[in-house]
């Protein structure tokens, strides 16, 4: 079932039972408060008559004393203690006929229904005992068709199945208009997420309204997460195009040295001897680049780090001393204090520092100097070379994947550009930040800062 249809019948069933419980208290109200009034009209007549009555000498009194107390419908009429009667005016005798004389000692009201020319019909009854000389001697019976009630009742139960009817079709009409109101934003939604499945391209949903209510909110989240969404595809997008970019001039290079082997490769050694140390470099070139990609990935995955208590002094004595073989360059490690706790994932800050030494080998022939600085709110990992530096207006685009400040020595240092992507994606792991301060053809300083963690 829809929801609409659903919250129609669910404030419709519930608004034709509140409108049925007012009525009921409506109607009972209503009638006993017209069946007193009307036992008290009665009652005063009695009293006023009794009065009259004491004045007599018979209790009975006359035709003449009761008749002009006679009202429509309605009999009055004399009872002696035998439940007899003994004097009787009416102007409605099969109605008289039909309720029975009742001698009563003590003043009280009462309703009979009777049946009259095939017609039920309620007659309030009241009697007032007739006292002489301080004793009981007979009862005044009062007794009048309450046609006024039924008249009333009719009409009130008329009005009030109406009311209910008409309600019940407001709360109808207006449950649809409200539901529709409710859903509209929601079938936009869902008519927006049908099209995203079937294209498979991420669509922002249409806001008409600035409503302000939490369905708006959901709309906004919504296209928020859409957008992120479609950045996120735009970015893949943009890295397979330049990853094959990439590769594409190492394969040439391979593949043009593969052709040249094939033709007279074979008969001239040096020319074979060229060909495959091309093609071996070009190789190992395309397996670092790989490599590289992978490292991207890991990094933007989102994979959890798995953080322990590092001794960051001890860390960077390793790594210079494995770079000062592999490259023969000095690298100077400057610290104050003999151990440095930092908690952090350690292969990756080692990644990401290496990725900083390397820079500064690759772009400087100098010494590099390393500064360990630990403070109360971080600590802060220092490379310094002396060496090429970046030109001021590259030092923002230098973090970008694939980017080269001279993509023609980068080529020869064997730089694919994702290095220092790799470094900043690492240090946002861990909630820190990195910076480079570069001066062209001074040096560079790069800064990891790590934040203290609780
Ligand atoms: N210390 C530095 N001195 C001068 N230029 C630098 C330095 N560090 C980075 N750069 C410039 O920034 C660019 C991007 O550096 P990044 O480390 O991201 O890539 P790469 O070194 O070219 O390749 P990879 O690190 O992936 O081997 C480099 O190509 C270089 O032009
Ligand atoms: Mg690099």
């Amino acid at each position: 079932m829809k929801i609409t249809t659903k919250i129609n019948l669910i404030t419709t069933t519930w608004i034709i039972c509140v409108l049925i419980a007012v009525n009921a208290v409506v109607f009972f109200s209503f009638m006993k408060i017209t069946v007193n009034m009307e036992d008290d009209e009665l009652l005063q007549k009695a009293s006023v008559l009794i009065k009259e009555l004491n004045k007599e000498t018979s209790a009975a009194g006359t035709k003449e004393n009761l008749t002009p107390y006679l009202a429509n419908h309605s009999y009055i009429r004399v009872i002696n203690p035998d439940s007899k009667i003994v004097n009787q005016v009416t102007n409605d005798p099969p109605m008289a006929a039909k309720i029975k004389a009742e001698f009563a000692a003590k003043k009280g009201t009462d309703r009979l229904t009777i049946r009259l020319k095939n017609k039920e019909e309620q007659i309030g009854i009241v009697r007032v005992p007739i006292q002489k000389n301080g004793q009981v001697v007979g009862t005044l019976e009062f007794g009048k068709k309450l046609a006024g009630l039924e008249l009333g009742k009719d009409l009130l139960l008329s009005i009030l199945a109406f009311c209910t009817v008409l309600g019940a079709v407001l709360s109808l009409l207006g449950g649809r208009w409200l539901s529709n109101l409710i859903m509209r934003p929601i079938s936009n939604m869902i008519n927006t997420m049908e099209d995203i499945e079937q294209s498979g391209i991420p669509k922002k949903i249409d806001i008409q309204l600035e409503t302000k209510d939490e369905l708006q909110k959901l709309a906004v989240t919504f296209n928020r997460m859409i957008g992120r969404l479609e950045r996120n595809l735009e970015n893949q997008k943009q890295f397979i195009s330049d990853a094959s970019h990439e590769l594409k001039t190492p394969l040439t290079v391979i593949k043009s040295y593969a052709d040249l082997l094939l033709r007279r490769g074979l008969q001239n050694e040096a020319v074979a001897h060229d060909a495959i140390e091309s093609i071996h470099s070009e190789a190992t070139r395309i397996q670092k680049m790989t490599e590289r990609f992978l490292d991207l990935a890991d990094t933007e995955s989102g994979n959890l780090l798995e953080t322990k208590k590092i001794n960051l002094v001890s860390l960077c004595e390793n790594i210079g001393k494995q770079l000062q073989a592999a490259y023969k360059r000095m690298i100077d490690l400057h610290v104050n204090e003999a151990s440095i706790t930092v908690v952090a994932d350690e292969v990756k800050l080692k990644q990401a520092i290496i990725i900083l030494i390397d820079n500064a080998i690759k772009y400087s022939m100098d010494k590099v100097d390393v500064y360990l600085e630990d403070s109360e709110i971080g600590t802060s990992i220092i490379v310094k070379d002396y060496g090429i530096g970046v030109p001021e207006g590259e030092l923002e685009n230098i973090f970008e994947r694939f980017y080269r400040v001279d993509k023609a020595r980068s080529r020869e240092t064997g730089g694919t550009g994702l290095g220092l992507a790799i470094a900043k994606n690492i240090i946002k792991q861990h909630q820190g930040e990195i910076k480079i301060r570069s001066t062209e053809g001074v040096g560079t300083e790069a800064e990891l800062f790590l934040p203290k963690r609780k």
